[in-house]
């Protein structure tokens, strides 16, 4: 990633007495991001349902869907059980099948809009009892597999075999597809002929639905380092970015986000410069995960520090990050504070019991990570 100079920034002179590693937010960044994907969706007429695993946050959910949103995305029951409190719309994009999803799924969906994602016949079924048995109707989209080789039906045929069975079956209601590009990342020519031919792919599953008297009113994909490419894949009516409130590191890389559009950051102090070369900060892997970054996973260290561009973040352990300080052209004190922005921000988050927004005047407020932690 490009370094730039270190210039103070609206995070600079986090008050002491709020202890470190912390994660700051500043709300007119965030809101900004959320306010730029909402213009862009509207020109290109699609809807947008973040994904919430990013911020785990009622209040950012509601900015989201007075923005405009059509729904909210989450990965876990426990996280839709939050986000219920947000907007009446939500989709489960994920395979939920044991007994403590599915029957949570179905209460949900006698007061909410509610979808899941999923790729088997199984799943499809065991949403369905639960669904019956709590009186409920659950919406389903066929999960396909256009490239990230993660979760998804492999084909057209096994999609419409999916869809035809899901529409013929009590408690469930076929609404369309869903998949993610996870796989693209890169410059965005490259970017542009990939969601080219993952579009060919998609055409054809929704042509061999229609020609089988189906119609997926619902063709949800998207990713954030895609998120303004969306246009390009013409079938699809929603897009689910969940990074783009926040960005991260990853984003930089890929030219989705500056650093000033990293709304999110760990707040840490030096704690140690006994060892010539370096100093310590106060965050490890219990603070900024091991998460490489995607484009450089063996070089580029564990983060970026907005005051010391030219630092490396070369080692974590669990409580403890290494700064190497080769080409810096100055060195942090014991004591200071410097902003972090880790590589990948949503599992950040998630360990994070509480974050500090900072209002649009500049004052601190202390907010619970209303989903943290929440992981089935
Ligand atoms: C199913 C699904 N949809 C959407 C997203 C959001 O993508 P991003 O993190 O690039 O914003 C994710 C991210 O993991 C995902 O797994």
């Amino acid at each position: 990633m490009t370094a730039t100079t270190a210039k103070p920034t609206s995070l600079s002179n986090i008050p002491l007495d709020i202890p470190t590693p912390t994660l700051v937010i500043d709300k007119a960044v965030a809101l900004r991001n959320i306010k730029k994907l909402a213009d862009y969706s509207k020109k290109h007429n699609l809807g947008v349902r973040p994904h919430t695993k990013t911020h785990k946050s009622i209040f950012f959910a509601k900015e989201q869907v007075k923005a405009g949103a059509v729904g909210l995305t989450v990965a876990k029951v426990g996280e839709a059980e939050v986000m219920a409190n947000a907007c009446n719309d939500l989709l489960l994009a994920y395979p939920a099948l044991d007994p403590f999803r599915t029957g949570r799924i179905a209460d949900l969906a006698k007061t909410h809009t509610m979808r899941v994602g999923l790729d088997s016949a199984y799943a499809a079924d065991a949403i369905a009892a639960a669904a019956v048995a709590a009186g409920s109707t659950v919406g389903i989209l066929v999960d396909l597999d256009l490239g990230f080789h993660r979760t998804g039906v492999q084909n057209p045929a096994e999609a419409l075999a999916l869809a035809q069975h899901i529409s013929k079956t009590k408690g469930l209601r076929f609404d369309g597809v869903m998949f993610f590009p996870g796989n693209l990342w890169g410059d965005e020519p490259k970017m542009i002929q990939d969601l080219a031919a993952l579009s060919v792919n998609l055409d054809e599953i929704l042509l061999t639905f229609r020609k089988h008297g189906l119609e997926a009113k619902i063709v949800s994909g998207g990713s954030t380092p895609t998120a303004w490419l969306s246009h390009h894949v013409a079938a699809l009516t929603e897009t689910r970015p969940g990074t783009y409130i926040y960005n991260d590191r990853n984003c930089i890389t890929v030219n989705v986000a500056t650093i000033d559009d990293c709304a999110a950051r760990i707040i840490a102090t030096v704690v140690s410069n006994a060892v010539p070369g370096k100093v310590v900060l106060d965050c490890g892997t219990k603070t900024l995960t091991s998460d490489r970054l995607i484009l450089d996973p063996n070089t580029a260290g564990h983060g970026y520090i907005v005051e010391y561009p030219k630092a490396k973040l070369v080692r974590l352990s669990e409580e403890h990050g290494e700064m190497d300080l080769t080409g810096c052209d100055r060195v942090p004190k014991l004591g200071e504070r410097v902003q972090v922005i880790p590589n990948h921000i949503c599992p950040c988050v998630n360990l994070q019991p509480h974050a500090y927004i900072k209002h649009e005047n500049g004052s601190l407020e202390k907010v619970v990570v209303d989903a943290r932690g929440l992981l089935s």
